[in-house]
């Protein structure tokens, strides 16, 4: 595995391994994303509410990167129109598709059957390559399943060894969906824990670095973001080392459904 290396999803498109996400980058956004391709990153993470959409276009332009080697991941919030919202953060990030369009989150009384239709239609005319969800329970996927036969290629969760929910992990096995992980570093809150430590000084890495290598042994997508130029360069520098299954398993114990954003809406 590398930086390059990507995951296939069911429709049978690649997907990055890993990622960047852009949540509060919005303090020199070109110029960090940009460094963040210089380091390899390719797939980028981005929601109109971040602010960042503008930023991440003009770091492609000023890159020369060809789209196709660019990632993009955004989403559509509960109260859009999900096709012309995605039409309108596209012209945002000067893109004629997304690589992958989410439903930011469920609507508080529906699955959003109505947005995950306005997604399909996107995705029919090409301005979706995959669309999936964000914050999604297993019962609310079930539920756009049965109202359209469409199955999310992706669900964006947030995912640590400190907050995470076997039953999810083994529901999108079962289905075929890729957890992508968001605040894979808890935001900081507990980069001191002391199992982690013990881990990451086996590996003579970071814990930021252990925690992300925990998601990508696991088979989950880790959305790491860093506004800091060493940050960017650490969180990247996770591909060559293995964890040992002891040590994957002695992080995966840690799990106390802990949240750094207050509750983990999908367990
Ligand atoms: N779908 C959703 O509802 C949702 C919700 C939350 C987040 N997300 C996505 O997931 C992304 C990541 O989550 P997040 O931003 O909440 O939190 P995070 O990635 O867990 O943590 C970000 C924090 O970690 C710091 N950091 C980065 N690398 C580090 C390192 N190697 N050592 C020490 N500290 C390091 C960053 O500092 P600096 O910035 O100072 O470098 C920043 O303060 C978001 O940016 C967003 O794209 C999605």
């Amino acid at each position: 595995m590398n930086p390059q290396s990507s995951v296939t999803l069911h429709t049978g498109n690649p997907m990055p391994v890993m990622g960047l996400g852009t949540w509060e980058l919005t303090k020199n956004t070109a110029e960090t994303v940009q460094a963040a391709f210089g380091l390899g990153y390719r797939m980028i993470d981005t929601s109109a509410d971040y602010g960042t959409q503008p930023g991440i276009a003009e770091a492609i332009k000023r890159s020369g990167m060809d789209r196709s080697s660019v990632y993009l991941v955004a989403k559509i919030e509960e109260t859009d129109d999900p096709y012309e919202a995605t039409r309108e953060y596209l012209d945002e990030l000067q893109s004629e598709y997304a690589d992958l369009m989410l439903i930011h989150r469920p609507p508080p009384k529906s699955a959003g059957e109505q947005l995950w239709r306005g997604l399909m239609r996107a995705k029919q005319d090409g301005l979706a390559r995959d669309i999936g969800v964000s914050n999604y329970s297993a019962e609310q996927i079930e539920t756009l399943i049965d109202a359209s036969g469409e199955v999310p290629a992706v669900n964006q969760i947030e995912w640590s060894p400190f907050g995470h929910s076997e039953a999810m992990l083994k529901y999108c096995k079962e289905r075929g969906i890729v957890i992508q992980a968001y605040s894979p570093l808890t935001r900081t809150t507990r980069l001191a824990d002391d199992v982690l430590a013990g881990v990451a000084s086996t590996y003579e890495k970071t814990p930021a670095q252990v925690l992300i290598r925990w998601n990508l042994e696991r088979g989950a997508v880790p959305l790491p973001k860093a506004n800091q130029r060493s940050h960017l360069e650490e969180d990247i520098d996770v591909f060559d080392f293995d964890m040992s299954s002891k040590d994957v398993a002695l992080l995966t114990d840690l799990n106390e459904r802990y949240s750094a954003l207050g509750s983990l809406p999908y367990a």
